[in-house]
């Protein structure tokens, strides 16, 4: 996100957190609200552009899609499973961030249905579920310099 105005209006609705107003980057990520079969016949009909393929040579890919995402038990949770996905993404751009000496703040400390008023992603079928504020850390950032707090790896990996 570029526009200051913007960033000082989400800035009341984020616990009033500096770092949505003074971080060099502020990025939004939002996730579709529910997902249809018209979502599906779309990425099957990029993946058809992409590859060069027929679509119909996908249809049992496309079944399969439809099958697994649009059945009765799935769908009252797509949100959350589109917000998983959206996850994937902020992880990547952590690391990636991580990788050039950028640091980041993932961020959940908002209220999203404000997000949504400002920001405007409903009316595309999104909501704003997490947001990551990247930047160059400052000198003086007392909390860049503690020692990051881990717990024992054998705590967090189960070998089986
Ligand atoms: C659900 C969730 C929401 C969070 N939201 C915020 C937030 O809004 N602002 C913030 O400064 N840190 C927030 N944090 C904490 C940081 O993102 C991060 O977990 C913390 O800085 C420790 O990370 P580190 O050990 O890698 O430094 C949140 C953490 C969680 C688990």
């Amino acid at each position: 996100m570029r526009d200051a105005a913007v960033r000082a209006k989400l800035r009341p609705h984020s616990w009033n957190q500096s770092q949505v107003t003074d971080a060099a980057h502020y990025v939004v990520f939002t996730a579709r609200t529910e997902i249809t079969a018209a979502d599906i016949a779309h990425l099957i009909q990029r993946t058809a552009e992409v590859r060069g393929q027929p679509a119909s040579a996908l249809a049992s890919y496309q079944q399969l899609m439809e099958g697994n995402l649009l059945n009765d038990a799935r769908k009252p949770h797509l949100h959350d499973w589109a917000a998983r996905q959206a996850y994937i993404a902020m992880g990547q751009l952590m690391t990636g961030a991580a990788v050039l000496g950028i640091d980041t703040c993932p961020m959940e400390g908002f209220d999203p249905a404000k997000y949504d008023e400002i920001l405007g992603p409903r009316k595309d079928g999104y909501a704003c579920v997490a947001a990551v504020a990247l930047g160059y850390r400052s000198e003086g950032d007392k909390y860049a310099a503690l020692p990051k707090v881990r717990y024992p790896k054998a705590e967090v990996i189960k070998v089986v």
